[in-house]
């Protein structure tokens, strides 16, 4: 038997931006809960909610001031006990993002860690003497720009952060640090939740000895200024392995098959680690490589076949076209060929992660410099690095602030996203939303599709092709996508089952931007 997570779809609601319910302009619990018919429609299985822990706002919720509460502008735990509830009841899972590597510096385990050099907390994070000139102790960077390291004053030493100074890195080699980290899981399990997305994992660790990290000889101007340096000595460490294990062996005391999706960005590789020995570590290290990787026919086929060749014995793939942290698919590729990357993500073998807002086909937003809120633009301004421009509110309806809010929404709605509201799009045969629910329901249908092995992964100039299998009774399905913009011709034949321009298609031949899935005789 199939685990549950391996044949679902997975969706992501980054909070703030979901749905409004009380007129503050942000997002909230009841928000989510009131839009649960869009997910069911939608036909996903779970949703992973983004952070709703109390928070100053330093990252937009990745600086935790408590990881067992609620933030007052997403509700109370008792609105959250109600989502999952709800979301139980019609059928979907609820995940919650756990962010391990640091807490917000106004979490009271920082405040006492901070307060002296002998307080029982000071090792829970990581404090070092300046270097010898005074300066920071060594090289390293932070992620958002400057160095990763900031003194206090009133105690001399340096703290590290692999974010911003507001988010000081715990120190996960202390057991205590451990302990009560662990302690944070089995809280929101014993509340229902069944599972967690670990928050920015391959920075759990530093080197001991505080080795400098070496250049970067790839490095090139317009690039984030963190990638100046490799981070050899403070990424994806030994002893991370460990800290998963043990998240693991908690997650696994529960019923129910409760999932770890594990956030590291790394080559196909060293990824495949974080699967952890005997498949002991995450049960879906997120793989990110559609959001890198060129998008031409050659180059997605390669990624596929070498993504499934690294997998070790037994592991269940993921993919993913996008985050809160990275620019839109629909503007990466333009919105003819997010089509077909939505067909390419829902007839992949593995575990598909959609982002809210790529299911309606919403590009980025341009946010103009007065109303930036994301820090990492506000510390690195005009590289492109920030995030706010895909972190908009989601348009629902015909209505003031396309129905996100009775407020003023706390990041503008998109000019361009106000026609392409959910209600829309409802009826239209033609749309994104029309799509995607076409391309859930088919999964859904065919087994083929989720569960079963994939095949004959190939280019052929513009084609991407692959076959999907049919575990229980052989049908096979075939699937072409054009990632160009002619035509062209397939062999073969065969019954089309679905076309990305929302009719049936021919299956002797594919027309610009069109994707098929085609039932092989
Ligand atoms: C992860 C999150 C990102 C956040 C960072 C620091 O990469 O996805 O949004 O800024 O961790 O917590």
């Amino acid at each position: 038997m199939p685990a549950w997570w391996q044949g679902a779809v997975i969706y992501q609601v980054w909070p703030r931006s979901f749905q409004d319910s009380d007129g503050d302009g942000v997002g909230d619990l009841r928000g989510i809960a009131r839009r649960l018919d869009h997910l069911r429609g939608l036909g996903i299985d779970a949703i992973w909610i983004s952070p709703i822990y109390p928070s100053p706002l330093a990252d937009f919720g990745y600086d935790v001031a408590d990881h067992c509460d609620v933030d007052p502008a997403f509700g109370t735990l008792a609105d959250f006990d109600a989502l999952v509830a709800a979301a139980h009841d019609c059928g979907l899972r609820v995940l919650l993002d756990y962010v391990a590597n640091h807490t917000a510096d106004t979490h009271p385990w920082f405040a006492a860690s901070r307060a002296s050099r002998d307080d029982p907390r000071r090792d829970w994070y990581i404090w070092r003497d300046p270097g010898p000139d005074g300066g920071p102790p060594n090289n390293w960077a932070s992620e958002f720009g400057g160095s990763a390291w900031t003194l206090d004053p009133a105690t001399g030493q340096y703290f590290y952060h692999a974010y911003l100074p507001q988010q000081p890195d715990l120190n996960w080699r202390n057991p205590a640090v451990q302990d009560a980290m662990l302690d944070v899981l089995r809280f929101w399990l014993d509340r229902g939740v069944d599972g967690f997305r670990v928050d920015a994992v391959h920075h759990l660790f530093e080197d001991l000895e505080l080795r400098d990290n070496p250049p970067d000889p790839d490095w090139r101007p317009g690039m984030s200024p963190a990638r100046r340096l490799r981070r050899d000595r403070t990424m994806d460490q030994p002893e991370v392995q460990s800290a998963i294990a043990a998240m693991r062996r908690v997650s696994d005391g529960y019923p129910g098959q409760r999932l770890l999706i594990g956030e590291a960005w790394l080559p196909i590789d060293r990824l495949m680690a974080y699967y952890g020995v005997d498949l002991a570590g995450f049960h879906l290290p997120f793989n990110f490589h559609l959001i890198t990787t060129p998008w031409t026919a050659a180059a997605v086929a390669g990624l596929v076949r070498r993504y499934e060749a690294a997998l070790p014995q037994g592991a269940w793939p993921n993919w993913v076209l996008g985050n809160h942290d990275r620019s839109r698919v629909a503007s990466r590729l333009g919105g003819p060929q997010a089509r077909v990357a939505a067909m390419l993500l829902l007839t992949l073998r593995g575990t598909p992660t959609l982002y809210q807002g790529e299911e309606l086909g919403l590009a980025d937003v341009p946010i103009p410099p007065e109303l930036v809120r994301d820090p990492w633009e506000q510390r690195v301004p005009g590289l492109g690095l920030g995030r706010d421009p895909v972190r908009t509110p989601i348009p629902w309806e015909d209505a003031p602030q396309s129905g996100f809010t009775s407020g003023t929404p706390w990041l503008p709605v998109g000019a361009d996203h106000r026609p392409l509201h959910a209600a829309a799009q409802a009826h239209d045969p033609d749309s994104m939303l029309w799509l995607y629910r076409a391309l859930l329901s088919l999964r859904r249908r065919e087994p083929a599709l989720s569960l079963g092995p994939i095949a004959a992964v190939e280019a052929l100039g513009d084609v991407l092709r692959y076959i999907r299998t049919d575990p229980a009774d052989g049908r096979r399905l075939l699937v072409a996508l054009n990632l160009g913009d002619a035509e062209q011709a397939l062999d073969g034949g065969g019954t089309p089952l679905l076309s990305t321009h929302g009719d049936f298609g021919n299956p002797r031949r594919l027309r610009p931007h069109e994707g098929l899935v085609i039932e092989l005789d």
